[in-house]
């Protein structure tokens, strides 16, 4: 990781014990200039190891032995003056000497006020590097350090970690659409209650970060639940006939259709425009109708080609109950969790998922663990036939 001299390089110790929580090394290498920003102390502490700076440059040839150990490259963040050089091949520190000898990907975060982002030079040097393979991640719009506001951010901690793993995995599913619901439907009653189930999302935006980690465009139709988006596109809808809606609008453009949301099967036969009042009223009674089957009407309409992923959580005789799932909607594989196991479904972090190919010649297969690393699972054998 190269910090260079701008204002963002304060984030740069959280984005430290991140990487360090999730078992990647890293080698930090700060410029002359940024050890204004943030110490080296400071750095070494937490990332447990010695940090470069120009003052080892000179002595040994440190640059060479980093850029061939890195599996990836992160200079975070960039200033113009850094994106200069390298776009022009200069070497005249530690860190653009170790990107000039680097031949793994490289990740760069650009972070300066919006009139130097903006400035022609920034941006043909930006489309220098661009051209060579090296990933820029646009800086965010936002409240700037200088006072001012406008595009010149760069990206939260966090969200540097989801580039970091896209850009060290595997890019087998480049140039694949990926269409996801996740979360619960809201179905309301009358403007202020809604009918709902405990789902979190959790399982839909597991399956739909792996498939974006493995170079997939992917596309999240969400319910009414907070979900960590970094890098994908959302629409969000409330209700099941929304989701439906938001599907049908999506589905000529996805390769895969991963139905991971808790659909809600029923709403309310009639809405109440204002809110139901209880004076005067021991009980109530809400009749309620079938909402449309979403993975049933997208199966009837899907094109050759497209594969259709439902889920199925169950309480009981989970296989069975699911195999006649996936005939009856013209599904392609099904996951099925039996939500009554310990540690399984709603809002867990863990799984217990049954893959089952519409095909019963291929075998089902049991993925247990966490949502994010059985996702990554589930994928592999789905992109393998
Ligand atoms: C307080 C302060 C904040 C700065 N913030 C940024 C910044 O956010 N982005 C940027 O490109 N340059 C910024 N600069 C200018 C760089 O520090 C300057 O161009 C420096 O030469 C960069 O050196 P380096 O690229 O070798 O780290 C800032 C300068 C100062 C004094």
């Amino acid at each position: 990781m190269g910090v260079t001299g701008g204002i963002a390089a304060y984030k740069i110790p959280s984005l430290v014990r991140l990487i360090k929580k999730s078992n990647c090394e890293t080698e930090i290498i700060l410029t002359g200039s940024a050890e204004n920003f943030v110490t080296r102390m400071t750095l070494e502490t937490l990332s447990g190891k010695k940090v470069w700076t120009d003052d080892d440059f000179g002595s040994s040839i440190p640059h060479i032995k980093l850029s061939q150990w890195a599996d990836v490259l992160v200079i975070a963040p960039c200033t113009a003056n850094t994106l200069a050089k390298i776009s022009h091949g200069i070497a005249d520190n530690l860190l653009t000497s170790a990107m000039i000898a680097s031949d793994c990907p490289v990740l760069i975060f650009p972070a300066m006020n919006e009139k130097m982002y903006g400035n022609p030079a920034t941006q043909e040097n930006i489309n220098i590097l661009k051209s060579r393979g090296v990933k820029i991640v646009e800086p965010s719009d936002g409240e700037l350090a200088c006072g001012d506001s406008g595009k010149g951010r760069m990206p939260e901690p966090h969200d540097i970690m989801h580039e970091i793993f896209r850009a060290l995995c595997v890019h087998d599913m480049a140039g694949k659409n990926v269409l996801v619901t996740a979360g619960p439907t809201h179905e309301y009653i009358d403007p202020v209650r809604f009918i709902s189930n405990p789902s979190t999302g959790k399982m839909g935006s597991s399956m739909a970060r792996s498939a974006w980690y493995r170079g997939a465009n992917v596309k999240v139709i969400a319910g009414p639940v907070e979900i960590d988006g970094w890098g994908m596109e959302f629409i969000h809808v409330k209700s099941a006939v929304e989701m439906l809606n938001a599907v049908k609008n999506n589905l000529s453009w996805a390769d895969y259709v991963v139905k991971a949301a808790a659909v809600g099967d029923y709403k309310a036969k009639e809405f109440s425009p204002v809110k139901l009042k209880r004076e005067g009223k021991d009980s109530i009674t809400i009749e309620l109708v079938q909402n449309p089957d979403i993975a049933a009407e997208i199966g009837r309409v899907k094109r050759e080609g497209q594969i259709l992923i439902g889920f199925a959580a169950e309480t009981d005789n989970v296989s069975e109950n699911a195999r006649s799932k996936i005939i009856r909607k013209n599904l392609d594989y099904i996951l099925a969790n039996d939500v009554s196991a310990e540690g399984s479904g709603f809002a867990y972090d863990t799984n217990t998922l049954r893959l089952i190919p519409r095909n019963e010649s291929e075998t089902e297969q049991v993925f247990t663990g966490l949502k994010e690393d059985i996702s990554f699972d589930v994928w592999s054998r789905i992109i393998a036939g």
